[in-house]
């Protein structure tokens, strides 16, 4: 079999840290076990040229969030062979699923392998937004010490009206750590969750355009899908309240791109933060790395050395079934038998 994967390029630290799974480099340790049972694999980093040159051949292929080789529906039609596409992560939006499931292409992604991860992100980016960190940390690498400057929009997170778009895996671990701070939070998610899951969170369910209005802060956690793509447009981005906050670790796409600018820089909302951008890897120019008031990072969120490790082990062992013709775990499929089967996607995907 051919497997080619597209992983991002490690750099002096894919040496130096072996652990550095998810890298080109170090392709997920699966270079000794695919090569020793005679397979051929091929650990990729170009995707503007190599995706198009070797994709036509390949068998299967291993794709990544954080560096998402875009596997368009022309692409899947000039590859006749593919019967495999994982994803080392969560997320497989890069994927045009509809066509994978014309052509009964399998595609699974590794579910739960980066949820702590990128829950964990998330308060810290409310947190950095809310305490006004990032000005704060600036103002000591840039050798000043102007307390009213920062002090005049730093708030507490205690007591603000926090709400949460997705409660899947990532938006209920949100919800769960952010118990101790003592938040009011509301949700939103096309399925409800029951009494008992709202009780134990402790959140309390909302319709997505009565929640914009009564939050601080918003944190995103559905998937990026043809329903939630552009789903904070600029009428819900204005709809929110004023001097409120966006947090965005899901998809970039789901945020309207120049309507998020024109929020800041009007000083509607404010701050945005998250580590999910549209197209990746951002180019040097893109809006967000220069939008007032943001504290983003590059995709990296769910990327963790645990994280990684995780990923890994669940690309081997969905790798070990498709070659032993034994079927991938269930939750992991995303699309299976010329059918979006996921849960969370197939609302979108009506087959
Ligand atoms: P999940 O599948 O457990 O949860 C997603 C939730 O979104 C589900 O409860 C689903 O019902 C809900 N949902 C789907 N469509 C919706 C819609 N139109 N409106 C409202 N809710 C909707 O997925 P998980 O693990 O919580 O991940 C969520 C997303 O986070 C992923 O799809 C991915 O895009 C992103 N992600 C980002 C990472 C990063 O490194 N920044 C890493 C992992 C995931």
């Amino acid at each position: 079999m051919k497997i080619i994967s597209f992983l991002y390029p490690g750099g002096p630290a894919a040496k130096e840290v072996p652990e550095l799974l998810g890298c080109a480099e170090n392709a997920l340790g699966l270079r000794p076990f695919l090569e020793g049972k005679g397979h051929e694999f091929l650990s990729l980093t170009d995707k503007e040229n190599d995706l198009d040159k070797y994709l036509p051949n390949a068998d299967a292929i291993i794709t990544t969030p954080f560096w998402p080789a875009y596997i368009t529906k022309e692409r899947i039609e000039k590859a006749p062979k593919l019967r495999l596409i994982l994803t080392a992560g969560v997320g497989s939006d890069h994927i045009d699923l509809a066509a994978a499931a014309d052509h009964r292409i399998t595609v699974a992604e590794i579910t739960g392998c980066n949820v702590v991860s990128v829950a964990e992100h998330a308060v810290m980016q409310i947190l950095a937004l809310v305490r006004n960190y990032m000005p704060a940390y600036k103002q000591v690498i840039d050798g000043r010490w102007d307390i009213g400057e920062i002090a005049a929009k730093s708030h507490d997170l205690e007591g603000k009206v926090v709400g949460i778009v997705g409660t899947g895996r990532i938006g209920q671990r949100l919800a769960i750590r952010l118990k101790p701070f003592d938040v009011h939070v509301l949700y939103y998610d096309f399925r409800r969750l029951s009494t008992v899951e709202e009780e134990v969170l402790g959140i309390r369910y909302n319709l997505l355009d009565e929640l914009i209005p009564k939050c601080d802060i918003i944190s995103i956690h559905c998937p990026l899908t043809p329903e939630t793509d552009g789903l904070f447009n600029r009428k819900r981005l204005f709809a929110m309240k004023k001097g409120s906050y966006l947090v965005n670790t899901a998809r970039g796409r789901i945020v309207e791109t120049m309507a998020l600018v024109e929020a800041l820089e009007k000083r509607h909302l404010a701050g945005y933060a998250g580590d999910v951008w549209y197209p990746q890897p951002a180019p040097p120019d893109h809006p967000w790395r220069h939008m007032p008031n943001h504290a983003m990072t590059p995709h990296v969120s769910g990327t963790s050395l645990e994280a990684q490790k995780r990923y890994a082990d669940g690309i081997r062992d969905c790798l070990e079934r498709f070659l032993d013709n034994r079927p991938i775990e269930r939750d992991y499929l995303i699309v299976d038998g010329g059918k979006v089967v996921s849960l969370s996607y197939s609302y979108a995907f009506k087959n």
